[in-house]
């Protein structure tokens, strides 16, 4: 073989090959599984081709082990799996496969290994290793994909416009592959993403959006986001990123590009942290940049409230790219709300108070917040950077401080709505809402000190403002 396998994989090959020998069948080792051995990175599944019936050789295979691990099958697809030791092994006839334009519906017949390979994403995945008898561990790479692993090319083994039109989540995956693998797109193939982009329409956003969390996870996403913005394939699935590109200038005054902006942001996120939804942080955090832009006289351009009407569009843009809408959604929200909370720390004169009130805000979020504001600072000036970041330090330190003191990160005020509602025999109400804000929001100014009399003592005082008499006990 001209791939180095290991040798339960070797064991598992040789079987199959025999197998399929003993039913007449051709197969081979195609796709991912054979570019990554080429690559030297890990592999977990392999895709094997037969010309004839995929599903009766995965059954076969299977059975022939003692345990008898589970095929599944599709039918319509000619497709089978199962798993052994954890690693999937995916079946399939060679087929020769068209999507009408107008349908997500495969017309498939069945075909010839080369058929097979002509209708695969990349050259580069269009490889197959023979596991027939005669030719056994053979590469048969009509399509030159090894001159272009090595030169990290990516090029579609046909026109690229109908490989793209075939299955158009390729033109992700091309994008995809070329920020995971640090690969180049060839020019033709990234001008038919350009010419095709309308196409994505046809497959589910769940398919898109798991694309972009693939190069989302990746050491620079900037690199997938770039293109894409470029081929303008994220105009039509995620506009509200693109309308953050782009520099207006009055009177001779510019802002910054706030698209190059947030994927810097992202790219320094993606140095300090490996977490995906920190990483969407990154990507949402100026999203309201462009609603809230504003030129004002004698002042220049500003975007007063982008970070509050920047966390309210968040489960909306989650939505629509099929993002879940859960605690990892919230958590997005809290930190677009929050990021600019930071830096207003790092001025002179900040009490205890305000720093008081960003741990009770951001609670157990507080470093992943501290990680987002750090990437923020994206100046070209060098010291500029190191004079922002030493800031952070310092706020990070008296933080530090003053949740050894108060611990407020996991507090509790010591009376809550419920109790509110017992004391004055209130039913769910605004009322209940107001009385509470205010015993938390004495506590965390100073005003009263933290314990259960001088909260009641303080809810009391504020109902009694209000009208709002206790009940009788
Ligand atoms: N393939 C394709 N078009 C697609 C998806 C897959 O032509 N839209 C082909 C490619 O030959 C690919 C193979 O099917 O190599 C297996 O697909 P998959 O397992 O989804 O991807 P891998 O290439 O293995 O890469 P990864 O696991 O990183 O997604």
């Amino acid at each position: 073989m001209d791939i180095v396998c290991s040798t339960e994989e070797q064991a598992l090959f040789e079987r199959i090959s025999s197998i399929a020998q003993g039913m007449q069948v051709h197969c081979y080792l195609v796709g991912g599984f054979v570019r990554d051995k080429i690559l030297g990175r890990d592999t977990k599944d392999a895709d094997i081709v037969c010309t004839g019936d995929g599903i009766a050789l995965a059954q076969a295979v299977a059975a022939s082990y003692p345990n008898r691990p589970q095929v599944n099958f599709f039918k319509t697809f000619g497709t089978a799996q199962f798993k052994l030791n954890g690693f999937d092994v995916e079946f399939v006839g060679a087929r020769k496969e068209s999507y009408s334009s107008d349908s997500r519906k495969p017309e498939v017949s069945e075909g010839t290994i080369e058929d097979d390979q002509r209708r695969r994403d990349f050259t580069i995945n269009a490889m197959a290793i023979s596991l027939n008898k005669e030719n056994y561990g053979r590469l048969i790479d009509p399509f030159n994909g090894m001159e272009d692993l090595r030169n990290k090319i990516l090029r579609t083994p046909l026109d690229p416009d109908i490989t793209f039109s075939d299955d158009p989540l390729r033109m992700m995956r091309g994008i995809r592959f070329a920020t995971q693998l640090g690969f180049v797109l060839e020019p033709e193939t990234f001008e038919a993403i350009s010419r095709n982009k309308e196409r994505i329409k046809i497959v589910s956003q769940e398919r898109v959006t798991d694309e972009l969390n693939k190069i989302m996870v990746t050491p620079k996403p900037s690199v997938g986001f770039d293109l894409l913005y470029k081929s303008r394939l994220l105009h039509e699935f995620f506009p509200q990123m693109t309308e953050l590109a782009g520099v207006e200038i009055i009177e001779g005054k510019g802002h910054k590009d706030n698209f190059y902006h947030t994927l810097q942001v992202l790219d320094n996120v993606a140095q300090r942290s490996d977490n995906l939804w920190l990483r969407w942080a990154a990507v949402l955090h100026d999203i309201a940049k462009p609603a809230t832009k504003k030129f004002e006289e004698g002042h220049g351009w500003t975007f007063h409230g982008h970070e509050a009407l920047g966390e309210k569009m968040t489960p909306r843009i989650f939505r629509q790219l099929k993002l879940p809408q859960n605690e990892n959604m919230k958590f997005v929200a809290k930190l677009v709300g929050l990021h600019l909370r930071p830096i207003g720390l790092t001025k002179e004169d900040i009490t205890d108070s305000a720093m008081r009130r960003l741990l009770f805000d951001a609670g157990a979020d507080l470093e992943a917040l501290m990680i987002l504001c750090e990437s923020d600072v994206t100046s070209k000036n060098k010291f500029k950077v190191k004079r922002y970041l030493e800031n952070f330090e310092l706020v990070k330190e008296r933080l530090k401080v003053v949740e050894e003191k108060d611990r407020i990160r996991n507090w509790q005020p010591p009376i809550d709505g419920a109790e509110i509602m017992k004391i004055f025999g209130l039913a769910p109400s605004r009322e209940v809402g107001i009385l509470k804000t205010a015993v938390r929001e004495a506590i965390l100014d100073g005003i009263i000190p933290n314990d259960y009399a001088a909260a009641y003592g303080y809810v009391l005082q504020k109902a009694a403002e209000m009208d709002i008499k206790p009940v009788k006990q």
